[in-house]
């Protein structure tokens, strides 16, 4: 008897769970997703057409997976960092108004682990250094078959890492976890 009621309040539960998540949040402003389709790619004023293939490939994958993870997307976690996490959740949600960014699952590990190597298994782990991040972003785009590339290795370092530094503050390179809030509660723009 206590199986069988502990059985039926689960199931209650995962109900209730599965409809909050199906549940749209507020409507993104119309204008605010034509502004951002417009804006594509375009970061603290700069605009990088090999950022746009990067985003594409996000939202691709997210809508053709049907996936509520983008920090397990690896396209969106470059995208993030291209274009600032402020405009991508903004999208994300034009397309998925059912999306809600603080919900998300944190960064998925195994991609934090394809940017730093094998040292993210050892104990606790290691951060992410510049050179990391730019194997990650040339990975991406290549992976994304992008036919832009970034200006220089100077170009990716001030538009796309410096920012991500700046605010995470942690000295020359970036731990998980700062990275991680970073892709939460930077709204970089
Ligand atoms: C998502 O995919 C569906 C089916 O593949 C397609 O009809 C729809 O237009 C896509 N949505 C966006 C916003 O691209
Ligand atoms: C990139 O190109 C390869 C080879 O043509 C193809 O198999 C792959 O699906 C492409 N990837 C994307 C993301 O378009």
């Amino acid at each position: 008897m206590r199986f069988a009621l502990t059985a039926i309040i689960s199931a209650v539960l995962v109900a209730a769970g599965v409809n909050a998540a199906a549940t749209p949040r507020a409507q993104q402003n119309p204008n605010d997703c034509l502004h951002y389709a417009k804006y594509t790619g375009i970061y603290h004023g700069n605009y990088q057409q090999s950022c746009v293939h990067l985003i594409y490939n996000c939202m691709n994958t997210l809508n053709s997976t049907n996936s509520r993870d983008p920090w397990g997307t690896a396209s969106c976690v470059a995208s993030a960092t291209c274009w600032g996490t402020h405009a991508l959740d903004i999208y994300m949600q034009c397309q998925d108004p059912t999306l809600e960014p603080s919900q998300f699952p944190t960064l998925n590990y195994n991609i934090y682990a394809s940017i730093v190597g094998d040292c993210a298994y050892q104990e606790g782990g290691c951060p992410i250094t510049f050179q990391n991040y730019v194997d990650f972003v040339y990975g991406q785009l290549s992976a994304v078959n992008s036919t832009d590339w970034p200006g220089s290795v100077d170009d990716v370092a001030q538009n796309w890492w410096n920012p991500i530094k700046d605010w995470t503050a942690t000295g020359d390179s970036i731990p998980y976890t700062n990275f991680n809030d970073w892709l939460f509660y930077s709204d970089s723009q």
